[in-house]
């Protein structure tokens, strides 16, 4: 398994500098990104038990920088650079590689190369090491509202916490003032800016995660009280998302149904990607849409459809929707409105509820499907 890549872009320019890190989001490389003005003041942020690369811009200072990244090489272990100039000058080439191999990338920034070179040390630098409690984020999305995104959410996560007693699963509702926390009735004292902003600064996200009753399931979610919009950047979901996967087994998340930044970064560091959808037209249509733009930015691999209630004598069958779609279907959630709503108004999972349902053993299905998807 993979150690984690720590990406410092050291720019002055601003522009340039938020240009790294968006190749870098599109790279699809999994990475905590950081920026700084200067190799020195990122120093204290070096992990010397993971694999650093620095996107280093050069020009006006190539001497002290030659200095620095001497230090840094000296002082730790794994380290990378990409050096960047407008201006990059053979004599400076040469003196930067008497030490170490280095790259080096002309700006303006050639984008394609810059995130071909990315890729190859990422691979190179992180592959043939042992990360231990590697988690598998499982993301759960529909990209129509409503769909029932924070049901499946819940009831999965908690089914994985019943069959992985030894492990700790997470729930993360990534949802402004999402649904997580009312539908298992728990008020979580932090919200996730504060709980991200705790990972930054390196405390454990196990001290500040609220437990759901004496299970192994762990919430990250906005307290229903809070009435605060946030934004998480997708460099913030990088670091979240790194940091959950050390401590859980599996993580789970309720992602809402608009495609932003932070939604596909999400999808880029995903491990599955489960897509509701539902025997009817307008949602069919939808679906389509989605695998559509899903095949473009390549995660129709890691994409199974989920049909949601799902009743044997609809008139659109299992098999109408699998040919509709052009795709199968990993599993389906029969229709059971009274089952779903009173557990949610008692603030119960439906296996805690009543797991005499129908229901109640897809959901047993689906997690052992899940399972099974990600043992590899
Ligand atoms: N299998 C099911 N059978 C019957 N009703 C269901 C089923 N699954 C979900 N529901 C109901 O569908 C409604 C929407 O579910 P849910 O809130 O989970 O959807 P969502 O996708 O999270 O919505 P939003 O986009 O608003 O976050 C709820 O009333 C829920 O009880
Ligand atoms: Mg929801």
């Amino acid at each position: 398994m993979k150690k984690l890549l720590n990406v410092f872009i050291i720019d002055n320019d601003k522009t340039s500098s938020a240009l790294f890190e968006s190749y870098l989001i599109e790279s699809g490389c999994q990475m905590t990104l950081k920026k700084y003005p200067s190799l020195n003041s990122a120093i204290p942020y070096i992990d010397n038990n993971s694999v650093n690369l620095f996107i280093l811009d050069v020009e006006g200072h190539e001497n002290s920088s030659l200095a620095e990244m001497e230090t840094i090489e000296k002082s730790f272990k794994n380290c990378k650079f990409i050096i960047t100039s407008h201006n990059l000058k053979t004599d400076f080439i040469i003196k930067c590689l008497r030490n170490s191999k280095k790259d080096f990338i002309q700006k303006p920034i050639p984008k394609n190369s810059f995130i071909a070179i990315v890729k190859e040390i990422s691979e190179k630098m992180t592959s043939d090491q042992d990360f231990s409690g590697h988690g598998k984020v499982i993301s759960v999305f529909s990209n129509k509202g409503g769909l029932g995104k924070t049901t499946i959410s819940v009831n999965l996560a908690w089914q994985l916490a019943v069959n992985n007693p030894s492990s700790k699963i997470a729930i993360v509702d990534m949802n402004t003032l999402g649904d997580v926390t009312t539908f298992l009735d728990i008020n979580p004292p932090y919200d996730l800016t504060f709980i991200i902003d705790k990972i930054y600064n390196g405390i454990s996200a196990l001290d500040i995660a609220s437990v759901y009753e004496n299970y192994n399931l762990f919430v990250f979610a906005n307290s229903p009280y809070h009435e605060v919009q946030y934004n998480i950047s997708a460099q913030n979901v990088l670091l979240l998302f790194n940091s959950l996967r050390k401590i859980f087994k599996y993580i789970i998340v309720d992602i809402s149904s608009e495609i932003n930044q932070s939604t596909k970064q999400i999808f880029q560091i995903a491990d599955l990607i489960l897509l509701i959808t539902e025997a009817n037209l307008p949602v069919l249509n939808n679906t389509k849409r989605c695998l559509d733009f899903f095949d473009k930015i390549n995660l129709n691999q890691k994409t199974q459809l989920l049909l949601n209630r799902y009743s044997y004598d609809d008139d659109c069958s299992i098999h109408d929707v699998e040919t509709v779609l052009c795709k199968n279907i990993l599993t389906g959630l029969p229709n059971d409105w009274k089952t779903v709503m009173n557990s949610v108004n008692k603030g119960l999972t439906i296996g805690e509820y009543n797991p005499e349902t129908d229901i109640y053993a897809s959901y047993v299905e689906l997690a052992q499907l899940v399972m099974k998807k990600l043992c590899h």
